[in-house]
């Protein structure tokens, strides 16, 4: 193995920061050889949208140069798309039609369920096993404009684009893949804008749906509840300047919302894929909110626990806030699987 395989990247990009790892494989686990990261000023993405390219290059640019806790020894990178602008979709097809005819089936079939132009989309499927015998197949595509705007910006921050794959399928690499069992797992995101609910097992995601309620909502609640400016807010929230009591009455009925759509959406899975879900876990920047679990389990009758991305990584020096790095940790470790092409969804192979 050259070291052009051996050692991977991942590029996080979200709308307040841009993170990088570098990993090489080391036996069955994963050794860190690099990562750190950079805040980006409003304005530059937003809502997963290149708002400004040369700003955006510019600071991966400079977090690769001067801002990492080692040079990096490879130029090509893994990007995570946004949730919000890729479409996720399970097909199914007759137990007897080759992997050919199925992707050859493929763009006629999500036509129907893309609302987006499909001629010109980025796409790619994996195939996730049979079930009442068909075959079920994850689907996922872009629009063309959302991956050429990440290739250029890409190329002019000095890196070449290997693969462009959806959050959550990195998400599933970091934080549910050693999970070895023949049930499924309950994965969520609660980020600042939206909290994204995907039931996940170790082979990719069964169904992904994003609910409009996280981190900006607790902290508008909490400012409601306590009257306090929505900015002290936030401080206070994340910082523990309010009791457990005071934050979890406040974001109490925004977490009811966000279990009851777990349960809908675990309900729906259990019956498609004819597995259960066994355990939910959480990650995103609004999962570190303290009493979160608790108050999430009182919702769910199932065993909560905080994702732990680091677990298959050996590393001596890890970030403050480890858990924030569960996408590009996983971006990373896709890259080093690149290999098993069926576990990892690559919008940059059909276009
Ligand atoms: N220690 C902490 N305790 C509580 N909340 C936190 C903490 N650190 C960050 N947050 C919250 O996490 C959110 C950001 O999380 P994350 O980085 O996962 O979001 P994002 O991916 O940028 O957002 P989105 O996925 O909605 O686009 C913010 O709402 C912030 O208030
Ligand atoms: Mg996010």
């Amino acid at each position: 193995m050259d070291i052009f395989h051996s050692h991977a990247c991942g590029l996080d990009i979200s709308d307040r920061s841009v993170k990088i790892v570098e990993l090489k494989k080391a036996g069955k686990r994963f050794e860190l050889i690099s990562v750190g990261y950079r805040e980006l000023a409003p304005g530059i993405v937003e809502d997963g949208t290149i708002l400004n390219d040369t700003r955006l290059a510019e600071a991966i640019r400079i977090l690769a140069e001067k801002h990492l806790s080692a040079p990096l020894t490879t130029r090509r990178i893994a990007i995570a798309l946004p949730e919000s602008r890729t479409i996720r979709y399970t097909f199914t097809f007759p137990k007897r039609f080759t992997e050919k005819e199925i992707e050859e089936a493929i763009p006629y079939e999500a036509e129907k369920v893309v609302p987006f132009d499909t001629s010109s989309a980025y796409w790619d499927f994996t195939l996730q096993g049979e079930h009442k015998g068909s075959q079920m197949v994850a689907y996922a595509a872009a629009p063309e404009k959302l991956i050429t705007d990440y290739i250029e910006v890409i190329a002019h921050a000095g890196f070449a684009l290997q693969t462009a794959t959806l959050e959550a399928q990195a998400l599933v690499k970091s934080l549910v893949s050693w999970y070895n069992h023949d049930e499924l797992v309950a994965l969520i995101d609660i980020g600042a804008r939206t909290s994204t609910i995907s039931i996940t097992d170790q082979t990719g995601i069964w169904f992904t749906y994003s609910v409009p309620v996280a981190g900006n909502h607790f902290t508008e609640a909490t400012a409601k509840a306590l009257n306090l400016p929505v900015q002290e807010a936030e401080v206070k929230r994340i910082k523990n300047g309010l009791t457990l009591k005071q934050i979890q009455n406040a974001v109490m009925p925004l977490l009811t919302t966000i279990a009851h759509d777990i349960r809908k959406a675990a309900v729906f899975t259990e019956k498609k894929v004819g597995k259960k879900v066994t355990k939910v876990i959480l990650c995103g920047g609004s999962s570190l909110m303290p009493g979160i679990q608790d108050a999430l389990a009182s919702e769910i009758k199932l065993p909560i626990e905080i994702g732990n991305p680091w677990r298959e990584i050996e590393a001596t020096d890890k970030p403050d806030t480890p858990l924030l790095y569960a996408t590009v940790l996983g971006l990373a470790m896709r890259g080093l699987d690149s290999h098993s092409p069926h576990t990892m969804l690559n919008l940059l192979k059909h276009n």
